[in-house]
């Protein structure tokens, strides 16, 4: 191909890109009604009731969350996590602290969790501080999880750069034995995070676009209260 037709090969790819991104729709399905009116005083348990109505939707992996967290200049990062837990403390989530993200909370203990239910057109924003919980809770959360889950814990080496391939199933190899030792094999970097929301907004999608938003703020410390108050879409 000569340049000329290489560019034409890009505009076309392009063009057929955002053809498909323009005829792509949102909520082309019945969506529920939404009364912000008579909600919990308290924000975890609309969140579990509607993280419970995504399930029995049938809207799969409705446990996970964008974890958002940002370096010590403010450029933030995220990436999907399972949700460990949601509580009157707040919401739990787990990884090694070694990782990037581990390392930013290490830094600047904040961060913002959203989760997204396409088949009800809701989303839910979190933000708040982030404390790191004991060294018991860690090793309680990685032993539920998984074998896989655990064999990747125990690997530790998350976010650092693979330089081969080969190094990530010879990693895989070493602790495969070591769990077939002791199963419970600990992983010293394991975390259980625990972020304590400030501000909790819940997103109803409507079909008018009249979309409802209704923001839960502490507005108090030790025993929690919270505001409620609307948001324009
Ligand atoms: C659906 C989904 C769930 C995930 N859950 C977790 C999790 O609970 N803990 C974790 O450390 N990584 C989880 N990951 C991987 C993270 O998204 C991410 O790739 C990894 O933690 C490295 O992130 P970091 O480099 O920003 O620290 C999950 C990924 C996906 C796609």
């Amino acid at each position: 191909m000569n340049g000329h037709e290489t560019d034409a090969a890009e505009e076309a790819e392009d063009q057929e890109f955002r053809d498909l991104l323009g005829g792509l729709r949102i909520w082309n399905h019945p969506l529920p009604a939404f009364d912000p009116v008579g909600m919990p005083a308290e924000p975890v348990s609309l969140f579990r009731r509607w993280l419970r109505e995504a399930a029995a939707a049938g809207c799969p992996e409705p446990h996970c969350m964008a974890l958002a967290t940002a370096d010590t200049e403010g450029r933030p990062s995220s990436r999907m996590m399972t949700l460990a837990d949601a509580d009157a403390r707040g919401w739990h989530f787990a990884s090694l602290k070694t990782s990037r993200k581990g390392q930013e909370l290490g830094e600047r203990p904040d961060a913002a969790l959203l989760a997204y239910w396409p088949v009800h057109g809701r989303q839910v924003r979190i933000r708040g501080p982030v404390t790191v919980a004991d060294a018991a809770a860690g090793a309680a959360d990685l032993a539920g999880r998984s074998p896989g889950a655990r064999a990747a814990a125990l690997v530790g080496r998350q976010s650092e750069v693979l330089a081969h391939r080969e190094d990530l199933a010879a990693a895989f190899e070493t602790v495969r034995s070591a769990l077939a030792d002791d199963p419970r094999a600990p992983v010293p970097t394991w975390r259980r995070y625990l972020l304590e929301p400030d501000e909790v907004e819940f997103f109803q999608g409507t079909a008018d676009r009249r979309h409802i938003r209704l923001r839960y703020r502490r507005t108090s410390g030790a025993r929690p209260q919270w505001t409620q108050e609307l948001l324009w879409p």
